[in-house]
């Protein structure tokens, strides 16, 4: 049975490297309890190789938050996919809905992900809708988004590619604002009905569906549970560890099989 996964998304909330050692090693002591999901932190670029130190010799492992659509060169300001990699990561986050708010288009994510996979990382490529639609419009919008990405030469193969479905209008909110589980297990059955015709159905079914937007200790459970999601990708509620934990309990819950 398939491993559930969390991915901590620190944005810019994590801003010491002091703070985010702590942070991790507090984690990993917890964590050595925990089996049955896997966890990936996702700090700022200038705190990953505190964190990646903080967290070596266990599973934890390491994302950006974002990379490069370039590979080399007169770049300023930005980071490439083998800097990541060469600082600690081993994953990347892509395709974040604040990202796509600052102008990146679906033909960036699509560079982004072809230099992500180029240079070895698991790429965790977000998707979902601004607003939900009575017509069911945002469906067709998360299928653009999806097949836009994954289309061309840079295609990720199903074992390097996590989805993290993050309905816009929940993120940053309080659980009372997070999607409810029926309509995410709505919303990841046409997600992988997407990957399949991509993939095919045995290969899509081993890509990770994970949810997100306003993920807290008090919805984790519920959505694991009836939302048919293989995890969580997951915000504010991680840089609290008392909180991190209980969504990491709720998420390694054996209930439900993510993968019909
Ligand atoms: P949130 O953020 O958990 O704070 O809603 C999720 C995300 O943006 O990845």
């Amino acid at each position: 049975m398939a491993k559930r996964l969390v991915v901590a998304n620190w944005k810019m909330y994590i801003e010491r490297h002091e703070t985010a050692a702590a942070l991790a090693k507090e984690l990993k002591r917890k964590l050595s309890k925990l089996t049955g999901v896997d966890v990936v932190l996702a700090p700022a670029f200038p705190l990953i190789p505190a964190v990646s130190m903080a967290v070596r010799k266990t599973s934890v492992r390491i994302a950006g938050q974002t990379l490069s659509k370039f590979e080399d060169g007169a770049r300023t300001g930005e980071v490439s996919g083998l800097m990541l990699k060469n600082s600690g990561a081993s994953a990347v986050i892509v395709g974040h809905s604040e990202r796509r708010a600052e102008g990146e288009s679906d033909e960036d994510v699509r560079a982004q992900i072809k230099q992500a996979g180029a240079a070895g990382l698991r790429i965790i490529l977000c998707i979902g809708e601004a607003e939900r639609e009575a017509s069911g419009a945002h469906f067709s919008l998360v299928a653009d988004q999806l097949r836009r990405a994954l289309s061309g030469e840079g295609r990720p193969p199903a074992s390097k590619l996590v989805i993290a479905y993050e309905p816009v209008w929940a993120i940053g909110k309080s659980a009372a604002f997070a999607m409810k589980p029926a309509e995410v297990e709505e919303s990841v059955l046409y997600i992988r009905k997407i990957l399949a015709e991509t993939y095919g159905r045995a290969e899509a079914l081993r890509i990770p569906v994970l949810y997100g937007g306003a993920v807290e200790p008090e919805n984790a459970g519920e959505l694991i549970a009836d939302g048919g999601v293989s995890g969580f990708l997951v915000g504010h509620a991680s840089t609290d560890p008392a909180a991190f934990l209980r969504i990491l309990t709720a998420a390694a819950s054996r209930k439900q099989d993510p993968h019909p």
